[in-house]
């Protein structure tokens, strides 16, 4: 099986056995494609899985929230850069001239480091050290590398990895990026630890208008992300919103 099924897969436990036959039938259908690998992709409504078309629509919605805002966007947990190039698409379709709108994505490259107690509910068979490996950095060094060459001031670098342990990585970032601001603070480590570290470090430096956005929040299997959230955060000062077409996604705009 693929290894993006096995991912959806592991991080979910409302997958019907329909939905698993449907990928093993789209990894045929697109390996008999007559079309080059560039038309599939440029016909990707054909072969695109409707929970990652709803993804990329989702995020969307939410990077029009921040689209007049100052500030940067991290992406907490990049695996396979999926989330992260969205945000750089987005910024170089609808804000074209915007040089100032840094896409930071921090990982370790190499999945979990180690869970803690406050993890330990999850039951997916990723929910262990090393899980979530992606070993995607130089791949997505090379698709940045495209992506400059066909977007308005490309000569100045937009998208950054961050490879490393996020406990330690956040807070070295933060100590070298002193004129950091965040407008968008996007969170999903899956995990208690990093997630705090990003909820300590990048919060204070988002102005009104900024947006937090959960990946896991009030999810049970992944519950270190909701416990580090209620730990930061004073919830009721928060209006935690949804998209009505998402399932697990939620975001915050700070008021
Ligand atoms: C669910 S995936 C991220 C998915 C990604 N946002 C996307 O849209 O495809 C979680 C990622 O968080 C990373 N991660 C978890 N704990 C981390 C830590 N302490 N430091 C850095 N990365 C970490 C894992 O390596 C994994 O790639």
């Amino acid at each position: 099986m693929p290894q993006k099924s096995q991912s959806r897969q592991s991080r979910s436990t409302t997958r019907a056995g329909k939905e698993q036959q449907y990928e093993v039938r789209m990894e045929q259908c697109i390996a008999g494609s007559p079309f080059s690998n560039l038309e599939r992709l440029q016909n990707f409504s054909l072969y695109t899985p409707r929970q990652d078309l709803t993804n990329f629509l989702l995020r969307y919605e939410i990077f029009k929230r921040v689209l007049g805002v100052q500030g940067s966007i991290i992406e907490c947990g990049v695996l396979r850069g999926s989330g992260l190039m969205a945000w750089a698409q987005f910024s170089a379709i609808l804000e074209p001239t915007n040089h100032q709108r840094r896409v930071v994505g921090f990982d370790t490259f190499s999945g979990f480091p180690k869970l803690s107690k406050q993890d330990r509910s999850s039951e997916s068979d990723q929910a262990r050290p090393g899980g979530l490996a992606a070993n995607s950095y130089d791949h997505l060094q090379e698709c940045i590398e495209l992506y400059d060459m066909n977007r308005f001031v490309g000569h100045v670098p937009k998208v950054e990895l961050v490879r490393g342990d996020a406990t330690r990585t956040i807070p070295a970032y933060v100590k070298d990026n002193p004129q950091l601001i965040v407008s968008l603070l996007y969170l999903d480590f899956d995990i208690y630890r990093p997630t705090l570290a990003a909820l300590k470090h990048f919060v204070p430096r988002m102005p009104k208008g900024a947006v937090i956005a959960f990946d896991e929040l009030n999810l049970k299997d992944w519950r270190g992300e909701s416990i580090a959230v209620l730990e930061t955060l004073k919830l009721r000062e928060y209006r935690i919103e949804r998209c009505s077409f998402g399932s697990v996604m939620s975001f915050a705009q700070i008021e």
